[in-house]
């Protein structure tokens, strides 16, 4: 029995590689309709922090992983000590907290951008005079699609929102020219076997990540580089299952962005895109089970999410995007709110331009607005 903390959509898909391994899964739910409850062989509901629902939930599991990072560390450390087998550890899932993340891959030596960790608006303004405004401050704990990202042109800014924060702790770094982000999927078996998926490139608009398209048309000495840095760190920290480290391309070559210690939206391309999906190899890995094949299976593949529309948009048309010929489309069956990823769809081609224009039509014809425009290089 594999044990899922979280129910959201990523536990969602990896119960659905699970089914087809015959590997029963267990999530650890907050609601009963939380999206992967239809997915799970059985379903706790709980809360993860709660030490008792914790326990509760991880008896009689072979394997505990995670569908999100909102655990207390001390608490999972604590499970482990007690011999649950948690994939990955607590201290690799530590590194979801992006102060922890940077403090440590710096000292480690990878490129990362200069950063502090802070909880003052004092400090903010210190490094803005070392940096120059703006600077962007990101929450170390809790951010996702750019919600706890945070530009900061000036002083004012800093105070209010710095004083919003309450003393949370907050990774500072400059504004960075970013000319293209990045994304590399590491796989890993506790044995340290792994495999890594070819690179995308991420487009991504006010901090959410819209579409993906692999593999990544960028500079073959970066590719190289963001490649080993990715199988590195992986090595480093002793990731099991998918490990997925995002890179900003900036004139100063590849910075590391952050990691995300599990199946992540950058490679849910993979289902269909990709020999084995990262889901299957998340459920591989962590069962220490021999890692399947990353190597793309078409030439090119885009994913495009489907986000939450305003409350007056219109009635999705599923039917409308699977008329679309190769559109593949994924819902996750959550309650729409604007900008909430609902699900994607991702779409195969003979180039990456044939393989976004499949995807971005289907996902027109799916929410009924006009199709984004632009191509690979100029979003
Ligand atoms: N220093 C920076 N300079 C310029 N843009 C940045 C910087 N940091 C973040 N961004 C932009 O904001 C996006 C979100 O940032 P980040 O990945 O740190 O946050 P997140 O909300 O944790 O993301 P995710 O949804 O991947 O969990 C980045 O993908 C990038 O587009
Ligand atoms: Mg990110």
């Amino acid at each position: 029995m594999v044990g899922i903390i979280g129910a959201g959509q990523l536990a969602r898909m990896t119960a659905q590689a699970a089914i087809s391994l015959a590997v029963d899964t267990k999530v650890l739910a907050v609601l009963p309709t939380d999206p992967a409850c239809v997915a799970a062989t059985a379903v706790e509901i709980g809360d993860p922090n709660d030490p008792a629902a914790l326990q509760r939930f991880v008896a009689g599991c072979d394997v505990v992983t995670f569908d999100h990072e909102r655990v207390d560390p001390t608490l999972l450390a604590r499970i482990e000590t007690e011999g649950v087998r948690v994939r990955p550890s607590a201290a690799v899932l530590h590194f979801s907290d992006k102060a922890h993340q940077r403090v440590e891959l710096a000292a480690h030596g990878f490129p990362v951008p200069p950063f502090d960790v802070v909880t003052t608006a004092s400090e903010v303004v210190a490094f803005a005079a070392a940096h120059d405004w703006p600077v962007v401050a990101k929450t170390a704990v809790g951010g996702y699609d750019g919600r706890g990202v945070f530009v900061l042109e000036n002083r004012d800014q800093a105070v209010a929102t710095i004083g919003g924060l309450a003393g949370r702790r907050v990774v500072v770094e400059p504004m960075l020219d970013i000319s293209a982000e990045i994304a590399v999927l590491v796989a890993r078996r506790p044995s340290g076997d792994s495999a890594v998926y070819p690179m995308v490139e991420t487009i991504q608009h006010d901090g959410i990540c819209l579409e993906t398209i692999a593999p990544a048309t960028i500079d073959p000495d970066l590719r190289t580089q963001a490649r080993n840095i990715a199988e590195s760190i992986a090595e480093t920290i002793g990731s099991v299952g998918i490990l997925a480290v995002e890179f900003f391309i900036t004139p100063d070559g590849v910075i590391v962005n952050e990691l995300a210690p599990r199946p992540h939206n950058s490679g849910h391309w993979t289902i269909e895109g990709a020999i084995t999906s990262q889901f299957e190899n998340h459920v591989r890995g962590i069962l220490d089970w021999p890692l399947g094949d990353t190597s793309l299976a078409a030439p090119a593949v885009a994913m495009a999410n489907i986000l939450g529309g305003a409350p007056s948009a219109r009635p999705d048309d599923l039917p409308g995007a699977l008329s679309v010929s190769g559109a593949h489309v994924h819902l996750y069956a959550k309650p729409t709110r604007p900008g909430r990823k609902l699900g994607h769809i991702t779409a195969t081609g003979p180039d990456q331009t044939v393989a976004l224009h499949r995807a971005r039509t289907a996902l027109a014809a799916f929410t009924g607005t006009p199709m984004s425009k632009g191509t690979l290089h100029d979003h």
